[in-house]
């Protein structure tokens, strides 16, 4: 059986990715499965070592990586797709309805969840009308605030006030996020939003710390213990994130029993709200002894030492092991969906 790891992407973050994605292929066990390290350049090539290549439809439940030269190599089998991409063009949906139109099983959320994990205002409603608390949230669409800034402004008077955050709808690695300590620093925070972004989000800044739950599984998840984010940085922004030491995971976070309870089952009801599969990491702020639910991530950062490899980890899930998981996981999948197939 081949696997073909999806790593690189379009997003901004690519090189994440990138990581991530030699992460999983190294991971993967030699003698079951060939693994062929696909690499997507930023322009939205896909390549198979020097050659550009594409995937395509075959018989049955399997797909074929094409050459796109005149006289490459032939045409190989591919049985399952790995994407390890992060962000738009990757974790959102569209690479997954690439492996749905051409039939191929692939490993994590579907087309649905990963739009609905993406889209950081679309999960917001979603997880709203669940019930699954959440901080004070306005969703801004760009044109709104080149043409009303001052109506967005006294919107974000009202419903949210300072200290607040904005960010945009549809990415990760805290790109193009920016606290906003007065409604001076709305403008360009906003600025810096939708230069990534035609959706914003502004919140209220949460005080208080930051944990996190790692998922695995399909209907029923295996939600892990709690863990906690620690950083010298103002927030957890992008250097905090990767810096080799710029932040420390403390697995389980030192909270009261009932608080790493109500974590585990809210992350399990956000995963339930986009209808998730494989894996997701949701992310949470604790003000005291109150939860509330950032954001889930279909494609969390996953090499060995990110976050989610670590929680599961803390739970005795080593890292070959996980991804062997979520390759069995993705078999079936794609034979439970196959089954409604009309
Ligand atoms: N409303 C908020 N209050 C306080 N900190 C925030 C808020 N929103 C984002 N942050 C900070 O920014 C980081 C990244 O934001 P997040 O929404 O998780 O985006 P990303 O998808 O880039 O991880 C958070 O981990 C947190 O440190
Ligand atoms: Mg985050």
């Amino acid at each position: 059986m081949r696997i073909a790891v999806l790593g690189g992407g379009r997003s901004s973050e690519h090189d994440v990715s990138l990581a991530s994605a030699a992460s999983v292929a190294g991971a993967i066990d030699a003698s079951r499965y060939e693994v062929l390290a696909v690499t997507i350049d930023p322009g939205g090539g896909w390549a198979l070592g020097r050659h550009p290549v594409a995937l395509v439809p075959t018989a049955g439940d399997r797909a074929r990586l094409m050459s796109l030269e005149a006289d490459g190599p032939p045409p190989i089998q591919v049985d399952l797709v790995f994407p390890v991409l992060h962000g738009p063009w990757g974790e959102d949906g569209t690479v997954q309805g690439l492996c749905e139109t051409v039939g191929v099983p692939y490993v994590g959320a579907d087309v649905t969840a990963s739009a609905l994990g993406m889209d950081k205002a679309l999960f917001h409603t979603l997880a709203t009308a669940a019930g699954i608390p959440r901080l004070e949230t306005l969703i801004v669409m760009h044109p709104e605030w080149l043409h009303d800034p001052q109506g967005v402004r006294d919107r974000v008077a009202e419903a949210i006030g300072y200290p607040a955050f904005a960010k945009p709808a549809r990415l990760g690695s805290s790109f193009g996020i920016s606290p906003i300590p007065d409604e001076a620093g709305l403008g360009p925070a906003l600025d810096l939003a939708f230069a990534h972004d035609d959706k914003a989000l502004v919140e209220r800044r949460a005080t208080g710390r930051e944990v996190e739950v790692g998922l695995l599984g399909n209907a029923d998840p295996h939600a892990s213990p709690l863990g906690e984010i620690l950083h010298d940085s103002e927030w957890y922004d992008h250097d905090a994130k990767y810096r080799p030491g710029g932040m420390r995971l403390v697995v389980p976070a030192d909270v009261p029993a009932h608080v790493q309870d109500n974590a585990r089952s809210l992350a399990v009801r956000a995963w339930n709200a986009i209808g998730c599969s494989g894996l997701a990491r949701v992310d949470f702020f604790l003000e005291g002894e109150n939860l509330y639910v950032s954001e889930i991530n279909t494609i969390p950062g996953f090499t060995s030492t990110s976050v989610w490899g670590r929680l599961m980890a803390g739970d005795g899930y080593e890292y070959p092991a996980l991804v062997q998981r979520l390759i069995d996981l993705a078999f079936e999948r794609h034979s439970a969906k196959a089954a409604y197939r009309g």
